[in-house]
């Protein structure tokens, strides 16, 4: 047992129906039923294998895409095809959540066997908007139609979806009430990675913020720095420019239009006390780069025109971060330094990636973005640990208890 939890090494999981929930949701290009990336597919591999191997019948359940923001809702087929060819053995999938056809499939599954449930998110029960809306209790989530029905059918519960653990949903919190349960490899892998960041992180510790996701990205900088996990935070990104524009510093009109438009303006009035406050622990960008007449240009703060949209930290701000992270024990990262998909914008982030890669500092990188930032520069081996996990490392960091944990922990005292 770890952290109070159970883990796979506790079961002995031959010719037993484990129900598997992992976290798999991935952005999709809906043209051609593919998926844009595999990161997290790659990410429960381990678990699937060892539960395969060991002799279980495996049924994994997952969501694809967001009702909230409608987003990437989608089947996952394509993710059982793309399992299929990383685990080099078949996988079943299923166009059924938890009606009569899927029972039928869990059924007839026979051992080592996998089967893929089509996107639980088709049940309304597991949607955020409904998680929002009514918020059911744990108790209350084991009486939904998808554990009602399931849990009959399994034998272990297993939850594999760190990146979905701050999530208060049926397949994710529900099982626990009704069944012995354990964590996967994987949840366990990011829970250790995560608690040491956030527990003994070894000093200097260094959180770099970026990307567009602001209030995770302010959540997370309040968290570490009022906890006084973080040193300091280097800024990038919309985040930069929100605390710039706090700082009463020109960042050009367009920006501002963009900050407006995304709804985002509240943000530089919340921003300016949690400035005042850490003021020598977070590092604002010296320099920035617009775009202009199809060429990239920079300037020093205070020189900044006031017609552009920021789009990148300059290379002074790029060479500072340099240092600052090549000095550092610790570097945790969350969202890119600018718009890292173009060629002209890309290179902040680059070179922020590619100090990371260097340093001899314990790297974690969390968040699509930051994990589709290593991939493009090819750096994966480089970093200490990638986590699938953006929300529920922000979640976690702040100090909640995230809702699978409770439950995951509920049930090792359950069923002991
Ligand atoms: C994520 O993408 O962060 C997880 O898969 C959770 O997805 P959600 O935010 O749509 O619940």
């Amino acid at each position: 047992m770890r952290f109070g939890i159970k883990t796979l090494d506790e079961y002995d999981v031959k010719g037993k129906t484990v129900l598997c929930r992992v976290d798999i949701n991935q952005p999709v290009d809906k043209k051609t039923n593919t998926l844009k990336s595999i990161n997290r597919i790659q990410g429960c591999v381990p678990t699937i294998r060892e539960l395969s191997d060991k002799g279980a019948k495996v049924v994994l359940m997952a969501h694809q895409g967001s009702d909230i923001e409608y987003k990437n809702f989608y089947t996952t087929e394509p993710h059982s095809k793309v399992l299929a060819e990383l685990l080099n053995r078949e996988v079943k999938f299923i166009d059924d959540v938890c009606g009569p056809a899927a029972r039928e499939a869990i059924k007839v599954l026979k051992d080592g066997e996998i089967l893929l449930l089509d996107n639980v998110r088709f049940v309304s029960e597991e949607q955020t908007l409904f998680e929002m809306k009514l918020n059911l209790s744990h108790e209350e989530q084991a009486k939904t139609l998808l554990v009602r029905t399931l849990a009959p059918l399994g034998d272990i519960y297993v939850c594999d979806a760190f990146a979905a653990a701050h999530r208060d949903q049926p397949s994710l919190c529900g099982f626990e009430q009704v069944m012995p349960s354990a964590m996967g490899r994987l949840f366990e892998a990011e829970y250790c990675a995560v608690s040491q960041v956030m527990e003994n992180p070894e000093r200097p510790c260094v959180f770099v913020l970026g990307g567009a996701k602001i209030s995770d990205a302010f959540l997370m900088m309040e968290t570490v720095l009022g906890r006084g996990i973080a040193d300091q935070v280097l800024t990038g990104g919309l985040v930069a420019n929100i605390l710039l524009a706090a700082a009463g510093k020109e960042i050009g009109r367009r920006s501002m239009d963009f900050i407006v438009k995304s709804n985002y303006a509240e943000w530089i009035e919340k921003a300016k006390p949690l400035y005042e406050q850490y003021k020598d622990k977070i590092v604002l960008p010296q320099d920035l780069a617009w775009v202009e007449n199809g060429k990239r240009k920079e300037a020093r703060v205070n020189y900044i025109p006031n017609y552009v949209g920021l789009v990148d930290i300059g290379h002074k701000a790029a060479e500072e971060y340099r240092e600052i992270i090549l000095n550092a024990k610790t570097v945790c990262v969350n969202g890119p330094m600018g718009i890292f998909e173009e060629e002209l914008t890309e290179y902040g982030t680059k070179a922020v990636w590619d100090a990371l890669a260097d340093s001899e500092a314990y790297t974690l990188v969390g968040g699509g973005d930051s994990v589709t930032a290593t991939e493009k520069y090819g750096l994966k081996d480089r970093m200490s640990y990638i986590c699938t996990a953006g929300g529920a490392l922000i979640r976690f960091l702040s100090g909640e208890e995230l809702p699978v944990v409770k439950a995951l922990r509920h049930a090792a005292r359950t069923f002991a």
